[in-house]
């Protein structure tokens, strides 16, 4: 008997739960197909739990969560929650409490997908961005001086740490090598003006790079990155960065993957319990109404396979999603798929299926 995965579900707010709904649907799909063991477990936190009970993530579900296999999340963020407190209360505190020091955002557009980059296709929109994801400026230092006064001072300060740094900067070699493409990776910074963080970002890039002289390594400052993005995007194959240019170089990446609709991540701890989600927001407004795109959320669940070590289950969810795109939807939009929400869950769970 294969091992049971213990999956906790976290669908949010918004409409996390209708997408996590259809990639719960294909996961089950390419679980019957490919005899995987999945428990999912449902976990009510977001904002609705937090207006009714002031709770965002109590101890006794965080000590539950640190159990599982894995975490797969919906969306975070409600209209009547103040911006700030499930961000930082649930997402961030998940991601530094399981020391999810990486986040892996593929880029890659698919067949069939309209990119708004002209004269750009597949073979060119091919890249991975290995964020850094527990340190930088998310770390939470800093604080106010006589705040509230004309002569306020914010504070605000990024945090790199030589091992945070370079067990990121490893796994991005790591992954560049495995993933077997262009084997380039890039180093994303501003070495010219932040001396200090992107100085120690640089060595250990160099250092580490000698233990890998199949991969070529390249650096681009973030502000001639995101111009390249849209210019050359196929210069890119692996690249890696710290949490903040991380965070804002891959929305814009999921606009030349064709939008938030397709965008997935995986918020890894390779040694411990990840967590895969839609990049996308709870998108309130469309809540309720069966128009959201669910790709996004099940591209997470194929990250999550692959994750698991279900290399050929992820592969058939991919596909499944390439299909669906090319014979089902009219565009990856809200609103505009031409089918609702969980016609496209069980248009990739019936091609999961076979
Ligand atoms: C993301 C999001 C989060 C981040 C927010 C919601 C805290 O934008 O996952 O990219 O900044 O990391
Ligand atoms: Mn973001």
């Amino acid at each position: 008997m294969a091992k049971t995965h213990r999956i906790a579900v976290i669908p949010g707010d918004g409409t996390g739960p209708e997408v996590v709904a259809e990639g719960v649907k294909v996961l089950t799909a390419a679980a019957d197909r490919f005899r995987i063991q999945f428990e999912f477990q449902t976990y009510d936190l977001g904002g609705e739990r937090y207006l009714r009970t002031g709770e965002v993530l109590p101890e006794g579900v965080l000590a539950e969560l640190k159990r599982m296999d894995a975490i797969y999340l919906g969306a975070i963020g409600h209209p009547q929650v103040k911006p700030g407190v499930l961000e930082q209360g649930l997402l961030l505190k998940l991601r530094f409490e399981l020391d999810q020091y990486i986040n892996l955002r593929p880029v890659k557009l698919y067949p069939g997908v309209k990119t708004p980059l002209r004269d750009k296709g597949p073979s060119d929109i091919d890249l991975v961005v290995v964020r850094e994801n527990t340190e930088g400026l998310y770390a939470g230092t800093g604080g106010f001086l006589r705040k509230g006064t004309p002569q306020e001072v914010a504070i605000q300060t990024s945090v790199n740490t030589r091992r945070g740094v370079e067990r990121c900067i490893r796994f991005a070699f790591e992954y560049c090598k495995k993933r077997n493409k262009k084997k380039k990776l890039t180093l994303c910074g501003k070495t010219n003006v932040l001396t200090f963080a992107f100085d120690l970002w640089e060595r250990t890039f160099h250092e580490v790079a000698e233990e890998y002289p199949e991969i070529r390594t390249d650096y681009a400052h973030v502000d001639a990155l995101c111009m390249w993005l849209i210019k050359n995007p196929e210069w890119f194959d692996v690249v890696v960065t710290d949490n903040m240019f991380g965070d804002i170089i891959t929305d814009l990446g999921a606009v030349i993957q064709g939008g938030m609709g397709i965008a997935a991540g995986g918020n890894l701890n390779p040694e411990g319990v990840s967590m895969f989600e839609p990049i996308g927001g709870s998108a309130p407004k469309y809540t309720g109404q069966g128009v959201i795109n669910p790709l996004a959320a099940i591209a997470a669940g194929q990250m999550l396979l692959a994750h698991l070590g279900h290399a050929a289950a992820a592969a058939a969810v991919e596909q499944a999603v390439v299909k669906t795109i090319q014979n089902d939807l009219k565009d990856l939009a809200a609103g505009k798929m031409g089918l609702s929400t969980s016609q496209v869950g069980d248009r990739v769970a019936g091609y999961v299926s076979g």
